[in-house]
């Protein structure tokens, strides 16, 4: 299904009210709810673990999209898989054995993503491309909401929509997406937009952002 699906990050969301944040935001239309782990070894930032998530797990009414910004991933797939994620995503970076990564995901009954930082070509998944079921196109360095978006990334988005060809795999974006930069990813290819700091402005759904009642509006 390449529908464009718009995946709020909820890094950006009052992290004490995550429950009524995610009511909101699904109220209002998101597609998919957007997770960020962050272990302050890979990214130099520390964010949540796998207990929040299970504790937001009864909240999330759609889809749970765990990303982790975790090295090494192995030891927490288990414990994110249980938490209740439905797709867990591993960055290609994170250890020398992402194929081993994907086949620990896939075993406990999830979707298998693969992060690319900026800098990591298409060429590191080009021969494992039936183990994924979606490749995350960096567009920011990861470990922050409310950065630039990087425009270098749009031909990447295109090259890695000509890449999968007809296979099932969704082209998800995260990092400075808005309603300026939505439209050119997914002109390029990308299926799957992540905005945190754009939905959330201001920290929470219940003040004013700039989709109103409407997220897909983005
Ligand atoms: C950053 C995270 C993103 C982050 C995006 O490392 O992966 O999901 O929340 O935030 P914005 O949309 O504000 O760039
Ligand atoms: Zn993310």
């Amino acid at each position: 299904d390449r529908s464009i699906k718009i995946a709020p990050s909820i890094l950006s969301a009052d992290f004490a009210n995550l429950g009524a944040e995610i009511q909101a935001i699904e109220a209002r239309g998101a597609d998919w709810i957007h997770v960020d782990p962050m272990d302050g070894h890979f990214v130099p930032n520390l964010t949540i673990g796998p207990n929040v998530v299970a504790a937001i797990r009864p909240h999330v009414k759609t889809f749970m999209d765990v990303h982790l910004m975790i090295s090494p991933a192995d030891p927490y797939i288990g414990a994110f898989a249980k938490a209740g994620s439905d797709m867990i995503t591993v960055h290609a970076e994170a250890g020398p054995h992402l194929h081993r990564s994907l086949q620990s995901v896939r075993a406990e009954g999830k979707m298998a993503g693969v992060a690319l930082n900026m800098t990591t070509p298409l060429d590191h998944v080009a021969d494992i491309l039936d183990d994924i079921d979606m490749i995350l196109i960096m567009t920011i360095n990861p470990g922050f909401g409310g950065q630039k978006f990087t425009h270098a990334m749009i031909d990447k988005v295109a090259r890695c929509r000509a890449m999968i060809a007809d296979r099932p795999i969704h082209i998800q974006v995260d990092g400075g997406i808005d309603p300026t930069t939505a439209p050119l990813v997914a002109k390029a290819g990308a299926n799957v937009l992540v905005a945190g700091s754009a939905v959330f402005r201001g920290g929470s759904v219940a003040q004013p952002n700039i989709y109103g009642d409407n997220i897909r509006a983005i």
